[in-house]
């Protein structure tokens, strides 16, 4: 028997490693995310999954983000992937144990630990803005995640949800989306000691210049991109899991509802153009 299993087992460990990370976000926001993981992880495959129908969920209650993203999971799992990012903050603040008991064992990964690290790396004050959806904020995952990192740390939460009204639509620059960043941002700026904005939605990428503008430059701004994708290339690396060979193809992107306006708006996101024939409409099931 044990012979048998040995002749299996790296036969079995080459397809799981050749299999794709499985991505998800409530829309398009997570696009910023899988930009960042495809250009530090080249021989990853990657499926991403925007649950279009169903945006956004930065302002629906817990019970309800935590049972989309249980959903979106199953549906990224049953295509087969050998690790989850869940680059939403919403989903990640308040679904991730969820998500990791579901599916155990497979390696799930969520935003807000390392969107809280590139923060905390970057302030000098210790003084962090934490701008994000009223979901995120209400649950203080981002307050609690930067405590355990930076104990001494001052944590300003500021829900915008109109931010990702206006990454949807475009309007990410110009007079609308600088009125009312400023509008969300005033306290921040009167507070006089913040020195870092942490974008802890992964819809807000696309506004850093127009937030940028209103901030001033002595301000810095992070999102979790990049420390994201440190952490998978890290988790991949523990389990062993990491793609051999050539460049991975492009990414193959799914959506619940309007692959049109999915790749209409995503496109900005990704960083490149694609067509809405590249997007797959799925079903997830009874919402
Ligand atoms: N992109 C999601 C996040 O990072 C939120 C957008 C939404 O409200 O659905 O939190």
């Amino acid at each position: 028997v044990s012979k048998s299993r040995h002749l299996h087992e790296p036969l079995k460990t080459t397809q799981q490693t050749q299999l794709p990370i499985g991505v998800f976000d409530s829309g398009v926001g997570g696009l910023t995310v899988l930009r960042a993981l495809r250009s530090q992880l080249p021989d990853e495959k990657f499926i991403y999954l925007g649950d279009t129908a169903r945006l956004p969920y930065g302002t629906k209650s817990a019970s309800s983000v935590e049972r989309y993203s249980v959903q979106a999971a199953r549906f990224l799992v049953s295509r087969g992937i050998k690790c989850l990012v869940v680059a939403c903050n919403t989903a990640s603040a308040v679904a991730l144990s969820a998500l990791r008991a579901a599916f155990d064992p497979l390696p799930v990964i969520g935003v807000v630990e390392p969107g809280a690290a590139a923060a905390c790396a970057a302030s000098r004050t210790g003084h962090i803005a934490v701008l994000a959806t009223e979901g995120t904020v209400r649950g203080g995952a981002y307050q609690r995640a930067i405590a355990r990192l930076r104990s001494e740390a001052v944590v300003y939460a500021q829900p915008c949800s109109l931010f990702v009204a206006l990454a949807e639509e475009g309007w990410n620059e110009g007079a609308i989306a600088e009125t009312i960043a400023r509008r969300y941002l005033q306290e921040i700026l009167n507070d006089g000691r913040i020195d870092t904005l942490l974008l802890g939605c992964t819809h807000f990428p696309v506004l850093t210049p127009a937030i940028a503008r209103v901030v001033g430059s002595e301000m810095g701004i992070v999102d979790s991109a990049v420390t994201t994708a440190a952490v998978l290339a890290e988790e991949l690396r523990r389990h062993g899991l990491q793609a051999t060979g050539e460049a991975a193809p492009a990414p193959r992107l799914m959506a619940t509802d309007s692959p049109e306006r999915f790749a209409r708006v995503g496109s900005r996101f990704l960083g490149e153009t694609f067509a809405a024939a590249q997007v797959e409409l799925v079903d997830l099931g009874t919402p």
